[in-house]
């Protein structure tokens, strides 16, 4: 396959094409129709329909660009997921192997994934964004599934995400960022994305004050959550994820 410019399918085509890559996960998608919710590698066929979703999803927000896309694709394949339903891109999340350092800019490469460290030990999920009229079926859980596999996988120690606290705007003159997520971690208020994580075993680890400046809703701030690989082996070196790569003809 060459360069993302000569793969740039409508928004509508893209969403709709039948993928061929195989699935890597199965799930029933509960609450919603019968069609399974497939886990597969993203491929370069993917981004109109990755992009259209992070439009819908996250208005206000810029999205991934096709060159970061591509960037991330290049930086770490196995990372790049989508999830579908009857063929359809319903979901997608995006991760990379780094050693932390605290903000999204500096963690992604500014979106690049430039900064994929095979050497590191943490696998960074970077992004999940569903279909807005998808919510609820399984996606992203099918999806964080697949992370997690990803990092026993390779033998990573851990799984580190920000969660956004949108509900946060709203309250920020009553309480304190830490005390907002409190009250989502007691039940007494709810944020679809730190709950989603909490959801999946995550636990969380503090606020991340300045993480996401451009992120109005959440004054910035985000949280930090992590999973911990329990089949961790500090004595076995990470997987060389290289190697697994197809190689290429000379
Ligand atoms: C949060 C989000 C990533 C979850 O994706 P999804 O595919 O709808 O989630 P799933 O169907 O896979 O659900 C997975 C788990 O997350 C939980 N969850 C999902 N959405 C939730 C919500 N809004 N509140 C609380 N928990 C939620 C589910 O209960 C489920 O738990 P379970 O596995 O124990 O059953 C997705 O809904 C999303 O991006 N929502 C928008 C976030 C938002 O509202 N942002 C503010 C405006 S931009």
């Amino acid at each position: 396959m060459g360069s993302i410019i000569e793969v740039f399918p409508g928004r509508r085509d893209a969403r709709r094409r039948m993928q061929s890559a195989p699935a890597l996960r199965s799930a029933p998608a509960p609450g919603s129709s019968n069609a399974p919710v497939r886990v597969r590698s993203t491929q370069l066929e993917d981004f109109a329909a990755i992009r259209a979703l992070q439009r819908d999803s996250h208005p206000g927000f810029a999205g991934w660009t096709l060159k970061q896309l591509e960037s991330q694709r290049n930086a770490f394949p196995e990372g790049q997921l989508v999830a579908t339903s009857d063929g359809e891109i319903i979901a997608a999340a995006s991760s990379l192997i780094v050693r932390w350092d605290g903000t999204w800019k500096s963690v992604t490469g500014d979106g690049f994934f430039t900064t994929h460290d095979t050497a590191g030990r943490t696998l960074y999920a970077a992004e999940v964004v569903v279909d807005v009229s998808r919510r609820g079926m399984g996606a992203a859980r099918a999806l964080y599934g697949a992370q997690r596999r990803l990092c026993r996988k390779l033998n990573l120690r851990r799984i580190i995400g920000a969660a956004r606290l949108p509900g946060y705007r709203a309250m920020r003159d009553e309480m304190s960022p830490e005390q907002y997520v409190q009250r989502v971690i007691w039940g007494d208020a709810s944020d679809a994305e730190l709950c989603f994580r909490m959801s999946q075993g995550f636990q969380f680890c503090g606020v991340i004050e300045g993480y996401l400046p451009e992120d109005l809703e959440s004054c910035g701030h985000a949280a930090l959550v992590a999973w911990l690989n329990p089949l961790y082996s500090p004595t076995e070196p990470p997987a060389n994820v290289e190697a697994e790569r197809p190689r290429k003809c000379a």
